[in-house]
C-alpha cells in the first residue's frame, strides 16, 4: 500500500491564519499540519508516500525533504495546475501503479490517526473507504448520504441544501479501481475534477463504497477559534520537556515542553505548553494551551491559550488571552494617554469606571 499526499493547491496569503503561502504548512502546536499527517501515515506503516505539489512546491520539498525524518520515502508529483483531487489522482497515477493507497489532504487533521480505518479497509479491502465526521455546517465540505444499513448511497461537493450533516474527511482509502473513475469524471461547477464525484462513479456503478465515522477531526476553514481548540488538543497530549535554559527564578507547572536554544528568565510557564526553539520569554506568565514559535520574544508580558507564530515579539503587554499572532508580528504596549471622564448622570444613577 503506498499513500497519496495532496500538498499542491494554488498559494493563498489572504486566510488570515495562513501565515505562510503553503496552507498544508500551518502550525499546530508549533508544527505544520502536513507533518501530523506524514505521522499518521509512518505509524499506520505506509512507507511508500508521493507527495502531490504545486505552487508551493519549494516550501513543501525543503519541510519534508526525502521523508526519512518520519521514516518515510517521499517522492514528489508535481501537479501543474490544481485541477481538482481527482486531477491529482490522475497525475499520480505512473506513481501508483496497481497499489491500493490512502489518499490523505495535507492541510486536514485527524485525532487519533489513521491505523484503524486502514485496518478496516485492508480486512475487507472495498473499492472505496471513506472518512465521514458530522459537522456543524456542510456546506463547506463534501456530503455523503448513508442509506439504513450504513452504506454510501450518494456524495455530493459543496452543496448548497445537504442532505446530511456527514462531510468528507480528506482520507481516502482506494484499489486500483478509482483510475477508471477518475478519467470517467468531468470537471463540476466549480471547475474541478472533484474526488467525491469519481466516488459516486463508482457507487454508480456498483462498486463496493464504506465507511467509517470518525470524531476529532480539523482543517483550517481561516476560523480562528477552531485553531486554538485544535492547538489546545494537540497540547493535551504534550509530555515535559526541557531542552532550553530555565533559570532559577523560573517557575514551571504541568507538562511544559521548552525547545532547544529557548530561554525563559524569570518567567512562570503554566503548561500545557510549548516554547519553541530559540524563544525568549522573560519576566512573563505563560499560561496553559498556548504555542509559542521559534525565534519569539515574550517579555514583561501575559499570554495565555494564544498561538504566537515564528519570530513574533510581545513586550509589555498584559493579558493577551484566546488570540493568534502572526509571524514576526510586534506587539508593544501602547504609551500611556492621560484621559478623563466627561458624565452627564442623571439623578440617583450609579456609574462603574474602571481608572
Ligand atoms: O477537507 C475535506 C474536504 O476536502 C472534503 O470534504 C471535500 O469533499 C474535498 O473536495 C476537499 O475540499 P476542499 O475544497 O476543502 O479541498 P481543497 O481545494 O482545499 O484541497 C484539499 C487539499 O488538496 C489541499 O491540501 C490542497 C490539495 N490540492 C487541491 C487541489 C484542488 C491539490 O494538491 N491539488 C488540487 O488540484
Amino acid at each position: 500500500m503506498k499513500a497519496l499526499v495532496l500538498a499542491g493547491g494554488s498559494g493563498t496569503r489572504l486566510r488570515p491564519i495562513t501565515h505562510t503561502s503553503a496552507k498544508q504548512l500551518v502550525p499546530v502546536a508549533n508544527k505544520p499540519v502536513l507533518f501530523y499527517g506524514l505521522e499518521a501515515i509512518a505509524a499506520a506503516g505506509v512507507r511508500e508516500v508521493g507527495i502531490v505539489v504545486g505552487d508551493t512546491s519549494d516550501e513543501i520539498t525543503e519541510a519534508v525533504g526525502d521523508g526519512s525524518k518520519f521514516g518515510l520515502d517521499v517522492s514528489y508529483i508535481p501537479q501543474p495546475k490544481p485541477l481538482g483531487l481527482a486531477h491529482a489522482v490522475l497525475v499520480a497515477r505512473d506513481y501508483l501503479g496497481e497499489d491500493d493507497f490512502v489518499m490523505y489532504l495535507g492541510d486536514n487533521f485527524v485525532v487519533g490517526g489513521i491505523d484503524g480505518p486502514i485496518r478496516d479497509f485492508r480486512a475487507a479491502r472495498p473499492d472505496a473507504h471513506l472518512l465521514l465526521t458530522h459537522v456543524s455546517d456542510p456546506r463547506s465540505f463534501g456530503v455523503a448520504e448513508l442509506d439504513a444499513t450504513g452504506r454510501v448511497r450518494s456524495l455530493e461537493e459543496k452543496p448548497a441544501h445537504p442532505r446530511s450533516d456527514l462531510a468528507l474527511v480528506g482520507v481516502y482509502l482506494f484499489t486500483p479501481a478509482i483510475h477508471e473513475a477518475v478519467r470517467a469524471v468531468k470537471p463540476s461547477w466549480r471547475g474541478e475534477l472533484e474526488i467525491t464525484d469519481a466516488v459516486q462513479w463508482l457507487i454508480d456503478v456498483g462498486h463496493d463504497v464504506r465507511s467509517t465515522q470518525i470524531t476529532g477531526y480539523w482543517k483550517d476553514t481561516g476560523n480562528v477559534a477552531d485553531m486554538l481548540e485544535v492547538n489546545r488538543l494537540v497540547l493535551e497530549e504534550t509530555e515535559a520537556r526541557h531542552e532550553g535554559l530555565v533559570d532559577q527564578h523560573s517557575t514551571l507547572i504541568g507538562r511544559v515542553r521548552i525547545e532547544e536554544g529557548a530561554e525563559v528568565r524569570n518567567s512562570r510557564v503554566v503548561g500545557p505548553a510549548v516554547i519553541g526553539a530559540n524563544a525568549v520569554v522573560a519576566g512573563s506568565y505563560v499560561g496553559p494551551f498556548t504555542s509559542i514559535a521559534e525565534d519569539c520574544l515574550v517579555e514583561d508580558s501575559e499570554v495565555e491559550f494564544s498561538i504566537v507564530l515564528r519570530g513574533a515579539s510581545i513586550s509589555g503587554v498584559r493579558r493577551i488571552e484566546a488570540s493568534l499572532i502572526g509571524r514576526h508580528v510586534r506587539v508593544t504596549s501602547a504609551p500611556p494617554v492621560p484621559h478623563a471622564h466627561r458624565l452627564v448622570l442623571g439623578d440617583h444613577s450609579k456609574a462603574q469606571i474602571s481608572s
